[in-house]
């Protein structure tokens, strides 16, 4: 099976951004990158350049953080009120939402997801995750103590907590959701008062390029924040290690999660981390299998099935086993593989050419390994990157594809028998992000919800994020909260204050 990619017509403002060659943002200045280099973006449904971009490295992310440091030492960034930072940020959130379609059509292009999901998910969820964070500004509120201190007997204290915004902060996302992950990202930096270094992914640079242009359109002061697109190794690594930046907030690889926190030994900068995941979804005989196996197949193929949380170990209780493993897998077969940019496209292409090649490794691993393919399996012929929707069945527990995230399309299914013996092995993982529960028990339900060793579980639904909800890992999938007023943490520190009455 070949992918048809018909010619479509792209809307001129989006023509336009990917024509020319896109600076990286310094300083409230578009600049090129100090070693004039640039670096090609691809479009992962034809594998060919989409645009081409300034490559930064270390001279780049130091004149950027020296910015940034410069706009939270000095600049204006620190003397406005917490409601005037508020406002910037509900007005890039209008901003944003005002340039829905042109956002939606550049995701699509960089990464390849549906153009119906950067248009239903991707932007709104980074529009309201703005608007979320902007309300929280004016809400950073320290509190009042009594102490009692013993060696003064008969003194009088007043004693109170400031929180403060930790200062500069560097924050390296992935490509699976670009432009969310900024929104992630700068929401709380900005609501909480830091400034920021942002590194894009070298895969999907562009609508974090183009949502710095709002930025600076919504009236943020020069450098608080900057935009430094380039590859991991260099710019990433550079900013990670840099001894003027007081945190760093990571999202990708379980692998450079560690490099990130042996860079932030230096100065021992504080660390948050977002990392992959394997996440168990398990479905009960007693619950409503319609919509457990709908779940089921959404859960894994979302997004290509390059979600951290992507529910890739799926336990079916053994008298049901059959029933939803081939719903799940007719539900593959269903889903058209295509271009993002087609309208009936429901899964688009992986986002690299790399990527393509470990998802289709995990495949001739799974299979060496003993793994049968209910569905999929290959590669789809042709250019771009495009693989099938794969169920996996006569898998165990200790086999490479159902313990390594793959991050594609790709679900091993494993029958289980009783509950007791089951959360042992849902938990048999390094990693700790998410989990589903699929049970008409609500008992059953809530108790298993507690002794999932993750930091979300979903009941009776599957990738259900919102703002308001805080999102992070147990275990190897990470440090720290992102989103809900636990991410705030993450930004934010508390200064006691004690005066002698
Ligand atoms: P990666 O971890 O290499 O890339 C994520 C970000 O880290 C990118 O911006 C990259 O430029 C940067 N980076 C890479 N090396 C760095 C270094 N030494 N210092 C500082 N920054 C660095 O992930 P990659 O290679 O794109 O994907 C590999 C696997 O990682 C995927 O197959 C998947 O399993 C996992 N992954 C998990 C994600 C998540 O959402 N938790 C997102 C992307 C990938
Ligand atoms: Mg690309």
């Amino acid at each position: 099976m070949g992918i048809a990619v018909s010619p479509i017509q792209i809307d001129s403002c989006v023509s336009d951004f990917i024509g020319k060659p896109r600076k990286m943002l310094i300083d409230g200045k578009w600049v090129n990158a100090a070693s004039g280099k640039t670096f090609p973006t691809y479009n992962p449904a034809t594998g060919e350049v989409l645009a081409q971009v300034a490559e930064g490295d270390r001279a780049d992310i130091d004149a950027a953080v020296k910015a940034a440091r410069k706009a939270f030492d000095s600049g204006p960034w620190s003397r406005l009120t917490a409601s005037e930072r508020g406002k910037l940020v509900w007005k890039l959130a209008d901003l944003l939402e005002q340039h829905l379609e042109e956002f939606a059509t550049l995701e699509t292009l960089d990464n390849g997801k549906p153009l119906t999901v950067a248009r239903g998910a991707d932007v709104p969820l980074a529009v309201d995750m703005f608007r979320y964070m902007a309300g929280w500004a004016t809400k950073l509120e320290g509190t009042t103590i009594p102490i009692s201190v013993p060696y003064t007997p008969g003194a009088q204290y007043h004693a109170y907590t400031l929180r403060e915004p930790v200062g500069v902060v560097g924050q390296i996302i992935p490509w699976n959701f670009p432009l969310l992950m900024a929104a992630w990202k700068l929401a709380p930096a900005l609501a909480s008062g830091c400034t920021v270094v942002l590194k894009p992914a070298e895969q999907t640079p562009l609508t974090a390029l183009r949502l710095g242009e709002l930025i600076m359109e919504a009236g943020f002061p020069d450098g608080v924040v900057n935009i430094v697109p380039g590859y991991g190794e260099t710019a990433g690594a550079a900013l990670a290690a840099h001894d003027l930046v007081d945190k760093i907030a990571f999202t990708g690889s379980t692998e450079v999660g560690r490099l990130i926190v042996h860079a932030a030994t230096g100065n021992l900068k504080k660390v948050s981390l977002e990392l992959g995941g394997k996440s168990p979804n398990v479905v009960f005989q007693d619950a409503d299998l319609d919509a457990a196996i709908a779940g089921s197949a959404s859960a894994i193929f979302f997004n290509q099935g390059q979600c951290c949380c992507a529910g890739s170990r799926l336990y079916v209780e053994r008298p049901v086993f059959d029933r939803v493993v081939e719903g799940v897998a007719a539900k593959a077969k269903k889903i058209r593989v295509g271009s993002g940019l087609e309208p009936d496209t429901s899964m688009g292409p992986l986002v690299s050419e790399e990527q393509l090649q470990r998802v289709c490794n995990y495949l001739d691993i799974g299979l060496s390994e003993g793994a049968t393919a209910l569905t999929g399996g290959k590669k789809v012929g042709g250019k771009g990157y495009f693989v099938e929707p794969t169920v996996l069945v006569n898998t165990k527990d200790n086999m490479r594809v159902v313990q390594e995230e793959i991050f594609g399309p790709v679900v091993t299914a494993i029958p289980f028998d009783d509950p007791e013996e089951l959360m042992p092995r849902a938990n048999d993982t390094v990693y700790g992000l998410a989990a589903g529960i699929w049970t008409r028990d609500i008992s059953k339900a809530h108790r298993l919800a507690s002794a999932m060793r993750a930091g979300t579980v979903w009941i009776n639904c599957y990738n259900i994020f919102d703002a308001a909800l805080p999102f992070g890992g147990y275990k190897q999938s990470g440090w720290g909260r992102e989103m809900g007023k636990d991410a705030l943490e993450l930004y934010t520190q508390t200064k006691a204050v004690c005066t002698r009455l």
